[in-house]
């Protein structure tokens, strides 16, 4: 069974997803980790963004694994260790660039349907039920306001979980900067010619803004019985 969530940045989707796979027993794929990791490539690299063909390079040439770590899922690139080294504002404000990529998005679509090829896997992302694996058995658009999305990104930050902790509070400055930056990247990620942000017609719509990831996971849950 394929599991598909899509939703804008901070909607909780890995979270949920996370969690899913660990209750259902099934793979975790985080694509949003694998656009990232192109973009550090690129970044450590050097590469001019703005050269789409020498991006493309990049993502066509680089190896992107998932491992276990203590701390959960991580992510390696060609061989090493990068899981914190993708959520940098640094490599945030040059994801949508590089994601935008018609030739590195085809290279990320080929190697996530190799993983759905494996088994069961419940994925994270923007195209995964429009584009990827359009024909998943449960499709589901999490979204969530802006306001909230900045404040759990912003608690996660300082190294909280406002969604284990509703009275979390984080530095008003940042939660601020994060919100624009959240709301530019919104923007540009359903913009975008290739693949754009936007539900599947057959998805079920999950707004999160005022439900706990339980109350989420086990809707996705109750979404997978009834598919079954
Ligand atoms: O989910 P995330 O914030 O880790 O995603 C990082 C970026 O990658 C996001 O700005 C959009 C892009 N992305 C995408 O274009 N397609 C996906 N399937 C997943 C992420």
């Amino acid at each position: 069974m394929i599991i598909a969530i899509d939703g804008p940045a901070g909607s909780g989707k890995s979270t949920v997803a996370h969690a899913i796979a660990e209750r259902c027993g099934i793979t975790y794929l985080d694509t949003g980790a694998m656009y990232r990791s192109v973009t550090l490539a690129c970044l450590r690299r050097g590469v001019d963004l703005e050269d789409a063909e020498a991006v493309a390079e990049v993502a066509r040439g680089v190896r992107i694994e998932f491992g276990n770590g203590d701390a959960g899922q991580t992510v390696l690139l060609d061989g090493q260790d990068v899981t914190a080294d993708i959520r940098t504002p640094e490599v945030d404000r040059n994801v949508s660039v590089v994601s935008a990529v018609p030739a590195v998005r085809s290279a990320m679509v080929a190697l996530q349907r190799a993983v759905g090829e494996q088994g069961d896997v419940v994925a994270e992302g923007r195209d995964i039920g429009t584009v990827v694996f359009p024909n998943a058995e449960v499709k589901v658009f999490l979204t969530a306001d802006a306001e909230a999305r900045a404040h759990r990104r912003a608690v996660q930050r300082e190294g909280g979980d406002a969604a284990k902790d509703a009275a979390a509070q984080a530095d008003t400055a940042s939660e601020q900067a994060i919100l624009a930056e959240i709301r530019r990247r919104d923007e540009l990620d359903s913009t975008r010619k290739e693949a754009p942000l936007r539900a599947a017609e057959d998805a079920h719509h999950i707004d999160s803004s005022s439900l706990g990831v339980e109350e989420v996971v086990s809707e996705v849950i109750r979404l997978m019985e009834e598919a079954r």
